[in-house]
């Protein structure tokens, strides 16, 4: 595996993605420091928000990146989507307070603008999206918003919050994303990676 470089989120996923390649024998040298990239041999790493991993894959700045589902449907760049690594599970999903259950317009407060419209669009159901960049809650709890689309991982923060899933969308967990052309042209070092990565996800008994 020589000569790649890796585009990482910054964030929940990146101590499941180190720890997976260590397992694999790739050490990224990855610390917790404020550095943004980091060597490690003839292997480049860099961490990012997880927004953009798919926008660094697409234009080649990384061969390889490991990004959320949620993060790859939202952004629809033009990369190869290869494996499902099974870490990182959570769900995306409308959630909000109880009470709205049969709604035919709504205003939805989310991170994933894209996302939101597509899942409203395929139901023919009218709806406002309204992007926010983060504690997406608080839309649906100050009023600014009917319901929410957003990850769901333990649960806890819609719990603490008094709000609830009211649909799932879909199953999220994190994917190994590779661009286009490096498939081609790094073809052998991509493939032994994706191998190993299947076969420690195979050992490790993850779904
Ligand atoms: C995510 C998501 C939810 C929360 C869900 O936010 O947007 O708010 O985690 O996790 P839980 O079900 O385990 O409580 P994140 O922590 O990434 O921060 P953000 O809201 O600032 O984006």
């Amino acid at each position: 595996m020589e000569n790649l470089t890796f585009s990482l989120s910054k964030g929940r996923l990146t101590d499941d993605a180190v720890a997976l390649f260590d397992k694999i024998g790739l050490k990224t040298n990855i610390d917790n420091s404020r550095k943004l990239v980091f060597q490690c041999g003839t292997n480049t790493f860099f961490l990012s928000k997880p927004g953009d991993v798919p926008t660094y894959v697409e234009y080649g700045a990384a061969d390889v990146g490991i990004a959320g589902k949620d993060t790859i449907l939202e952004e629809k760049r033009n990369v190869y989507e290869i494996l499902d690594l099974g870490i990182g599970r959570c769900i995306m999903a409308v959630a909000g307070n109880k009470e709205i259950k049969n709604y035919d317009f709504v205003r939805v407060a989310t991170k994933y603008p894209n996302i939101a419209k597509d899942y409203f669009d395929k139901r023919n159901q009218k709806a406002e999206i309204i992007k926010l960049n983060g504690s997406v809650e608080l839309g649906c709890i100050v009023g600014l918003a009917d319901v929410i689309v957003d990850i769901v991982e333990s649960g806890r923060t819609l719990e603490e919050n008094n709000l609830y899933v009211l649909e799932k969308i879909c199953d999220i967990s994190a994917r190994v994303i590779v661009n286009k052309a490096s498939l081609n042209v790094k073809h052998e070092a991509i493939w032994k990676l994706i191998n190993n990565l299947k076969n420690v996800r195979e050992c490790e008994g993850i779904k």
